[in-house]
């Protein structure tokens, strides 16, 4: 059976949270000193964190990303009634240098290899971002890493999506999108992308326009799917 593929592509975009880097790492480190909370915590922070950029994108209420992962975690916490201010500074700590998944250097380079520019398109702030990068040791397998703080709002609001075609001058439908979340992959193809949901945690499909081309479970073997043969 011949494998889904895409053609035309140029230059991948990559999502960072949840998608290059582990989301739910900073919690787990902590699951001695949490306990069973640690996975509720890290439920709660990371769909705070989400909500929260949504509602200052509406209210045009803007803040970094680096504001709305404390506020998140600050909610979290108290949702789960834990007072412990050594804690929350270690785990916010623990944000700024979370595990990237393993598969991404070797796909990272797999896609350099065949001649592909590369980017990560975030919410992260560019302190964040430059440490999760660092951090990971990805930094020289990245042509751009493309922050929202450039335009002053979150994601999905298409000036962010805007940003890769205006870094690699390449219209929108040459360029791969890859995330990890549904709504982002979905905001995604409706803004013009080809777009490849690595659906991680296999969520049940949006129901929002637009379906994204494709869905695959991690990033191993995207070169697969996005360099043409
Ligand atoms: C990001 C969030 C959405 O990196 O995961 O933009």
């Amino acid at each position: 059976m011949a494998e889904a593929r895409l053609e035309g592509v140029r230059a991948c975009i990559f999502d960072a949270y949840g998608t290059l880097f582990d989301v739910n790492a900073a919690a787990r480190h902590c699951a001695g000193r949490l306990g069973d909370s640690w996975q509720p915590l890290a439920e709660t922070w990371r769909a705070k964190q989400l909500k929260y950029t949504w509602l200052r994108a509406l209210t045009g209420q803007h803040v970094d990303f680096w504001q709305v992962t404390q506020d998140a975690l600050d909610y979290a916490m108290a949702s789960l009634s834990i007072d412990d201010a050594g804690l929350r500074a270690e785990l916010a700590e623990l944000y700024l240098r979370l595990d990237a998944y393993p598969e991404v250097p070797d796909m990272l380079a797999d896609l350099k290899a065949a001649g592909l520019k590369t980017a990560i398109l975030s919410n992260g702030s560019p302190m964040m971002l430059e440490a999760a990068v660092a951090n990971a040791g990805i930094g020289d397998l990245l042509d751009a890493v493309l922050t929202v703080e450039s335009v002053g709002v979150f994601k999905p609001h298409p000036s962010v999506y805007e940003l890769a075609g205006k870094a690699f001058g390449l219209p929108a439908g040459e360029m791969s999108f890859q995330s990890s979340n549904g709504w982002d992959a979905y905001a995604a193809k409706a803004f013009g992308f080809q777009v490849v949901w690595v659906n991680r945690f296999g969520q049940a499909e949006e129901r929002i326009p637009q379906t994204p081309d494709l869905q695959i479970s991690d990033l191993t073997g995207l070169a697969d799917i996005v360099v043409s043969g």
